[in-house]
């Protein structure tokens, strides 16, 4: 198992491309089930999370072909073990997002039910209701949810508000389904965000008849099939947040490219509170530092609220503001591992239920730390180029996850993180 050694403070400067988004690409390569052939993806990044989607899609039956730098050829002409084996599923709980097109391709799927993780419960009762809503018999057996829709599906009014809100995962796997019902689906309360609304773009480049997109009534007549697509997966706008970040923290100065802003509203609009200067440029911004880090409220909400996964990123920054800030998580309740091992590196986080207190310090000093999961490992990174000293980070395969190469890309712009084999 990797671990990183980050030397800090530096002050990062220079240019960083965004690459493509993983939490779009994820269901947008699911997509690719629902239509007989091969389809051309760009913009797909190469982590570990993504490798392991290929490794799930190849056990289906599908041929996967990486090309060059982001391309991705997948053949789904034929499907013949519609099946999500646990030993792949365990690996990545997105996995769940084969059960809806599988479904409507083939009249059965079984995919493991995937478990809960560092950031909490991640229950699918939400995917599973709105699924049986477009006529699926569905239960439970041996730990795998068996779907079965022998005579197809058909449309439905389906309204998918929880207790959390909107679920992502859940909207991409009944929006999937519904394209092949018969006749008229409306799914209420479906998820805003932009992986969404790539999704329903590419469903409809495919020859879906997908309205409402962007917004959380989805209204979706059903086709008798789909086509293969081209199509090119948007910028993921959580490794931009992170980047931003990045240059925030180390009061540096950083040209996103490959970056839309107007998928950022929240997170911009709150740095510019925090006192960075976020300017668009390009097809980007640049992201400066302006010495100070005015303390912050900052609440997560579905989109187009501020995003649940730049959580941990802005509560590292906000260790460093001068005063008090309140994190309140509302999306997933208990996603605070990061807060123990901030605290190790010498700030002062209270953690109060679904909030955290974080008094504002002066400095951030370094210590041997613990990636948890992804985000909470960005964030870790984050307050690792902060720091003094050399922080050790464990278990980095986390990063590895939804950050292509993070050392790599961070390096260049001033950044001294090296990644060694642990002891
Ligand atoms: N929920 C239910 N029932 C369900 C589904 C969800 O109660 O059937 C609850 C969840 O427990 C949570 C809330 O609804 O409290 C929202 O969960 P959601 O279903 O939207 O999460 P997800 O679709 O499983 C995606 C991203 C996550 C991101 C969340 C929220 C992917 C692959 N994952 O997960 O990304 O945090 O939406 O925006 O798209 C990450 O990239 O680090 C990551 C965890």
């Amino acid at each position: 198992m990797d671990v990183f050694r980050i030397e800090g403070p530096v002050r990062l400067s220079g240019q960083v491309p965004v690459n493509g988004s993983k939490n779009a690409a994820l269901p947008i390569m699911a997509a690719a089930i629902l239509a007989e052939g091969q389809s051309s993806l760009a913009g797909v990044p190469n982590l570990s999370d993504v490798r392991v989607f290929v490794e799930l899609l190849k056990s289906l039956g599908c041929g996967v072909e990486r090309r060059a730098e982001g391309d991705m050829l997948i053949d789904s002409t034929m499907i013949d073990n519609p099946v999500g084996d646990y030993e792949i599923v365990r690996k990545m709980r997105a996995s769940i997002c084969i059960l809806g097109p599988l479904l409507a391709r083939c009249g059965r799927a079984e995919v493991s039910m995937p478990g809960g993780c560092a950031i909490g419960d991640r229950p699918i009762n939400l995917h599973v209701r709105g699924l049986r809503q477009l006529g699926a018999e569905i239960h439970l057996k041996n730990g795998y949810v068996i779907a079965e829709a022998p005579h197809g599906l058909t449309g439905a009014s389906i309204f998918l508000g929880g207790s959390f809100g909107s679920t992502v995962l859940g909207t991409a796997n009944v929006l999937m389904a519904a394209t092949l019902a018969k006749g008229r689906t409306v799914i209420e309360s479906a998820a805003c965000e932009p992986e969404i609304t790539d999704l329903a773009n590419c469903l409809n480049d495919m020859g879906a008849r997908i309205s409402g997109i962007g917004s959380p009534r989805l209204v979706i007549e059903g086709v008798s099939q789909l086509k293969p697509v081209r199509y090119t997966v948007i910028p993921d706008r959580i490794e931009a947040g992170t980047f931003m970040v990045a240059a925030a923290i180390t009061n540096g100065e950083l040209e996103l490219v490959n970056c839309r802003l107007d998928d950022m509203m929240a997170v911009v609009d709150k740095l510019r509170g925090i006192g960075i200067a976020v300017e668009p440029k390009g097809n980007g911004c640049t992201v400066a530092g302006t010495g100070k880090i005015i303390p912050a409220d900052i609440t997560t909400q579905p989109y187009p609220g501020f995003p649940t996964d730049l959580q941990a990123q802005f509560m590292a920054l906000l260790a460093l503001a001068q005063g008090n800030s309140l994190v309140i998580e509302k999306i997933f309740p208990d996603r605070f591992m990061h807060v123990a091992e901030l605290n190790r590196m010498a700030a002062d986080l209270r953690k109060e239920g679904p909030a955290v207190v974080v008094a504002g310090v002066e400095k951030l000093v370094a210590a041997p730390v613990m990636a948890s999961d992804l985000r909470a490992s960005a964030a870790l990174v984050l307050a690792g180029m902060a720091a003094e000293g050399t922080t050790t980070i464990n278990r980095v395969y986390h990063i590895d996850r939804g950050y292509e190469r993070i050392e790599e890309r961070l390096n260049p712009l001033g950044a001294k993180i090296r990644r060694e084999e642990a002891p």
